[in-house]
């Protein structure tokens, strides 16, 4: 078999035979018979606008790898920290390889007094906080101008790692602020989540310690967060950083795209939504109204997974060990409730709509004390690593400026009528 395709421009009779590679084909060898005539592709549903080694994902069958690791075996037997490492570097780290860049994580965690004084204080007392994580990030451009030379190897290592560090200390920033709390400075004795647990948590005790159950399930989080290939905000990060910008102002712009209900503002969304369904009594009469067009189930569906969302089953689990600490969240016979109505219902079936990551990540979130504001936040911090690692490959393959075509749909052209004419 032969594994390409031919296109016949039936205007013209011409043809070309153009081949399969990776599952799939250029659009620029098709353009040859077709100049002029663009590929309609609104939400880039059918676009793949690059080639990429960091993450394999298979919606139909449930998979999700990072650089070829199952991401069961990585949520149970790795770090978020380590995971990071694999993203950036495409392999598993040495323990003297780990050992460095653990040091040099947990070394760059401070941020400028300026960023927090001057910046972070100048908000809005009831600021939210991804505005001001979105702001931070991209103020910090402003504090590193190193970070221009994006092509200097050792200052793009330097700016991945202020990046990875900083988010943490950035995060917990932006809600002390918005609960007038005083910020606390990182614990660089703590590891990667604790620290983050410490610098949100921490009121008048010499050292805070987190309950390990409760790091863990967060450091399995930020493992499941951590990369998802060619969502929104990485598409966001890639088409930004094609245009060569620092990778604080393309970090921004990811941070934007996943502030969003339909991508990082979804566990939220769940929550909300649970909050306003009040009673298991009340699922069945939500669901059919989700049915007849009013809303969405939030937490359900995805754009590529279309049988289930491995992340959500391995979230599930770490449900049940956080509410062992925690006590459980009330909200949760409601969301297994909606679950099971939703699994057995046909529009759901038909459409093959399942849980998807938030759907149960934010009934932790609110189970460890975290405000629903903070949510997307805790999505962005571990997003980072994958962000960053989708930005240096691009930048590798020394890619394209991002600059997509439109099918022009306006008037055609017409004469400027003075005001008083109208
Ligand atoms: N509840 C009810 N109906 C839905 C839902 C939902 N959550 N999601 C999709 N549908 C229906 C939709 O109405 C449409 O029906 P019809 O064919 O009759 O018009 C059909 O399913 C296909 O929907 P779509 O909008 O074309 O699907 P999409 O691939 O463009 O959207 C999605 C994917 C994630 C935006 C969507 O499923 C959604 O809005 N889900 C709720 C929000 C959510 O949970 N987002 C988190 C995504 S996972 C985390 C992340 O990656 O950020």
């Amino acid at each position: 078999m032969t594994e390409s395709i031919t296109i016949t421009d039936n205007r013209t009779g011409e043809s070309v035979e153009v081949p399969i590679v990776n599952g799939g084909v250029a659009a620029a060898e098709w353009s040859k018979v077709l100049p002029g005539i663009w590929f309609y592709d609104p939400g880039f549903m059918s676009t793949a606008p690059c080639e990429s080694a960091i993450t394999f994902l298979d919606g139909e069958a449930g998979i999700l790898r990072y650089r070829g690791y199952p991401i069961e075996q990585l949520a149970e037997e790795s770090t978020y920290l380590e995971v990071a490492y694999l993203l950036l570097h495409g392999e598993l780290p040495t323990e003297a390889q780990f050992a460095e860049w653990k040091h040099d994580v947990t070394y760059h965690t401070f941020i400028h007094e300026n960023v927090r004084k001057r910046f972070l204080d100048g908000f809005h007392y009831d600021a939210h906080p991804m505005g001001m994580l979105v702001s931070a990030v991209a103020a910090l451009s402003t504090f590193y101008l190193d970070a221009k030379d994006i092509f200097d190897q050792a200052s793009r290592q330097k700016q991945i790692i202020r990046l990875i560090a900083k988010m943490p200390t950035l995060a917990a920033a932006a809600h002390r602020f918005s609960v007038g709390m005083p910020f606390v400075y990182p614990d660089n004795s703590l590891d990667f989540a604790a620290n983050f647990l410490s610098m949100m948590w921490k009121v008048a005790e010499p050292r805070f310690e987190a309950d390990p159950v409760l790091v863990r399930a967060l450091d399995i989080l930020f493992i499941l967060h951590a990369d998802h290939e060619q969502n929104c905000s990485t598409t966001a990060m890639r088409t930004v950083g094609s245009s060569h910008a620092d990778p604080y102002s393309a970090t921004a712009a990811a941070c934007a795209a996943l502030y969003g209900p339909r991508h990082g503002g979804a566990n939220e969304a769940v929550i909300r939504m649970l909050t306003e369904i009040g009673s298991m009594d009340n699922v069945p009469a939500f669901v059919d109204a989700v049915k007849s067009g009013h809303g969405r189930l939030q937490g359900f569906g995805h754009r590529v997974y279309k049988s289930y969302d491995p992340r959500a089953t391995i979230i599930k689990r770490a449900a049940d060990e956080v509410f062992g600490v925690t006590g459980k969240n009330p909200l949760l016979d409601i969301a297994l409730k909606l679950e099971e109505i939703a699994l057995s219902d046909e529009y759901f079936i038909s459409r093959r709509l399942y849980p998807n990551v938030d759907f149960y990540s934010g009934l932790i979130y609110q189970a460890m004390g975290f405000p629903l504001e903070m949510f997307p936040v805790l999505f962005a911090i571990p997003r980072t690593a994958g962000w960053l690692a989708h930005w240096q490959e691009m930048l590798d393959q020394d890619s394209k400026i991002a600059r997509p075509r439109q099918l022009y749909i306006g008037s055609e052209v017409r004469d400027y009528k003075p005001m008083a004419q109208r």
